[in-house]
């Protein structure tokens, strides 16, 4: 039996990426080996690829290097002193991150701790798009504190993190704004958000006294956006590149501001899981490739135009 990985030998363009075999592992104690079903892709797995950032650097010295952090499937094997889990059950999570990765392989072994059971009416395919983006999207709105009938402006609402947090705020009851291109109006619409077509006019023109901003561009789409916040707002910034400049402009304008890096959390995984199983939360997968064509798969996330979530069939 084999076990197919995708693996960067070098940084550098999306025909990097090489799929290369391995044995499949054995699952120490407090271990379990999944078979994987699914691997969802990040834009951290593109940068990575790429050879930006810290995961990056932390791993140059470690080529090839296996990359991918969301997974879902079905337990293989379980190690010595295994209590949750048996094999055949049908797990998902957040693996390996950030230094590890490891997703983008048919069968990996990892502490039970970090899976979250998938419940019978959640197809592994949703439960492969949750885990980075929905443990984002949770810990961004815990972060930014946000209330009952707060005005929260979600920049990027269509993306992996961004249509889960627009559903969440939505239903912590917040009255909630999103930019977005003029395919997506319509999709956020139906998620309960106020749409912007960020084309057409800078966001700043068309909401204000917005009580916390999540932004998930950065930039000058960031720059903007701190225009449309009413007095001591509460920002978020996501994307790592820009956080240190949104910040600093943020707190010259007298605001809350803090960017972050997501923290691998089974449990909130388990509730969007459980949300989704009830119909509380839908995931929009926009296309999942064979993983022997991860490389277009990449070139789609590159465009930064994805609705949702992108994954690979670990399977074939
Ligand atoms: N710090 C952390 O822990 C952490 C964790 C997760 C993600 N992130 C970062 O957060 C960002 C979002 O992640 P993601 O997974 O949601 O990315 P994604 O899925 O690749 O986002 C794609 C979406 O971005 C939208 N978009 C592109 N340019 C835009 C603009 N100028 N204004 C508004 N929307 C725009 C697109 O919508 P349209 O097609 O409608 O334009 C598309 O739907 C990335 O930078 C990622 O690296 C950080």
């Amino acid at each position: 039996m084999e076990n197919k990985q995708v693996a960067i030998p070098q940084f550098g363009e999306a025909e990097v990426l090489t799929i290369q075999q391995a044995s499949i592992p054995r699952a120490l104690a407090g271990e379990v080996v999944v078979k994987v079903a699914f691997a969802g892709i990040n834009p951290i797995d593109v940068k990575t690829r790429a050879g930006l950032g810290w995961a990056a650097a932390q791993n140059k010295d470690h080529l090839p290097w296996v990359l991918g952090y969301d997974i879902s499937g079905e337990v293989y094997q379980c190690g010595d002193t295994v209590q949750q889990l048996d094999v055949g059950d049908r797990v998902a999570g957040l693996i390996g991150f950030p230094l590890q990765g490891g997703g983008y392989s048919q069968y990996l072994s990892v502490p039970e701790k970090v899976l979250s059971r998938v419940p019978e009416s959640v197809t592994l395919e949703v439960a492969a798009a949750l885990p980075l983006a929905g443990q984002t999207a949770v810990q961004a709105l815990d972060k930014a504190l946000v209330q009952e009938g707060e005005r929260v402006l979600i920049l990027a609402g269509a993306g992996g993190v961004g249509h889960i947090a627009v559903q969440l705020a939505v239903a912590a009851k917040a009255e909630v704004f999103t930019t977005c291109s003029e395919a997506n109006l319509d999709y956020l619409a139906t998620l309960g958000a106020h749409a912007v077509n960020y084309h057409f006019s800078p966001v700043s023109e068309r909401v204000e006294e917005a009580d916390v901003l999540i932004d998930l561009v950065g930039g000058d789409a960031a720059l903007d956006a701190l225009k449309c916040m009413k007095d001591k707002a509460r920002v978020v910034t996501l994307p790592t590149l820009s956080a240190e400049l949104i910040c600093e402009k943020a707190h010259l304008l007298g605001f809350e501001a803090t960017g972050m890096l997501v923290e691998p959390n089974p449990q909130q995984l388990d509730t969007m899981l459980y949300m989704a199983s009830i119909g509380l939360l839908k995931t929009a997968i926009y296309h999942i490739y064979p993983m022997d064509q991860v490389v277009d798969a990449h070139k789609q996330m590159e465009t930064g135009h994805t609705r949702g979530k992108i994954l690979l069939d670990m399977q074939c």
